[in-house]
């Protein structure tokens, strides 16, 4: 069995002052953070500590920890959702669980069991519930949950770190986007790549993401509000960073497809993008498929008026439809607002299981 901290043996320390809650109405993504944490320490020498659930709080931390130089770092992303009944629900947890493990073993950090931290972050949440916030039909809020794993060791070197600090804060959010539930355009320029096969693109890792900060701003400059990846010289679609992307056409067969690019270890295995395959495809009313698929195919449907809808699809953006590529230096409208039908019903499936006004055994109560 996996050397790992158990949720039992977790030290609560409850704060004395807790924080005034933000309005609903005004949540954006990320902004606010609930009264208590959860830590774990690791040391080669000791193994895995105690689990501690502490008031919220900076962290000491020597200049010279292995994740302040080399980005030894990976994190996670899952939501809590207020139900209809007013019931707390966690959202696949164990299919993060595994995608965290996946990362540290990519990260050569050490492995834990899912299940515990699961249980532990449930406890975290019922001690903070009242930060879960509750949804309504214009503001769709949840509790973000960012599980963090950082290498600390205090030494320079390129090497794999003797201690290890596991954290986890929550806090309530509204919309991703600062465009709200706005579709979204995206830059495709094949100059920029964000991961190669053999790379970590697969991974949930911070390394992942600081380069795309600078290609934000190319985008942005050309009205786009994200990236979106493409790869190799047959400019493949591969994802957007903070979501995986669909498309819905009419393929080159004529048949109507829902199609998203495959685990090849360019694209982040996202959890939103699994439950979408997975529902669709029990939908059985058109081809669902993951696989390489390329600008050129898109171009080609777009002019012969096949492409029916374009979308994200992540924890944190939800289901974001897209009306606008700017390749080749030309914006391409995405005729998605024309009849957002799949893009719609994938968005309400997911919600209505995770608010509970549809049972699954996709959610697992606080
Ligand atoms: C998510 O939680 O959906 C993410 O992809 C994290 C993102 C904000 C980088």
């Amino acid at each position: 069995s996996t050397s790992s901290f158990k949720a039992k043996d977790v030290e609560i320390t409850r704060t004395k002052s807790p924080a005034a809650k933000p309005d609903v109405s005004k949540l954006k993504f990320g902004h606010h953070f609930s009264d208590h944490m959860l830590e774990v320490d690791w040391s080669e020498s000791k193994g895995w500590e105690k689990p501690r659930i502490c008031p919220m709080k900076n962290f000491q931390i020597h200049p010279a920890a292995k994740c302040l130089h080399y980005a030894v770092e990976l994190f996670e992303g899952m939501k809590a959702f207020r139900g209809v009944d007013n019931r707390i629900r966690l959202f696949r947890p164990m299919e993060n669980m595994k995608r965290m493990l996946t990362s540290a073993e990519r990260s050569a950090l050490p492995t834990f069991e899912g299940r515990e931290l699961v249980e532990l972050i449930k406890k975290l949440i019922s001690i903070d519930v009242d930060w879960v916030p509750k949804a309504s039909k214009e503001q769709p809020s949840s509790l973000y949950v960012r599980p963090t794993y950082i290498a600390t060791e205090p030494t320079l070197g390129v090497a794999i770190s003797t201690t290890a600090k596991l954290f986890v804060i929550i806090g309530p959010v509204g919309p991703y986007y600062a465009t709200g539930l706005a579709p979204v355009k995206l830059l495709a320029d094949p100059q920029y790549v964000r991961s190669w096969p053999g790379g970590s693109g697969g991974f949930k890792m911070g390394c992942n993401y600081a380069p795309t900060l600078y290609t934000q701003t190319i985008a942005a400059s050309h009205g786009c509000q994200q990236v979106l990846w493409l790869f190799g010289d047959d400019h493949q679609l591969t994802e957007v960073g903070a979501m995986n992307l669909f498309t819905f056409w009419v393929n080159e067969h004529g048949e109507k497809e829902l199609v998203t690019a495959p685990l090849d270890g360019l694209v982040l295995p996202g959890v939103t993008r699994k439950s979408l395959l997975e529902l669709s495809k029990k939908w059985g009313e058109f081809k669902v498929t993951e696989r390489k698929y390329t600008m050129k195919e898109v171009t080609k449907a777009l002019n012969e008026n096949r492409l029916l809808e374009m979308f994200g699809a992540g924890t944190a953006c939800v289901v974001s439809p897209i009306d606008g590529l700017f390749y080749k230096n030309e914006m391409l409208k995405i005729p998605t607002m024309n009849n957002p039908a799949v893009t719609n019903r994938c968005m309400k499936e997911l919600l209505d299981i995770q608010y509970g006004r549809t049972p699954s055994d996709w959610v697992e109560l606080v």
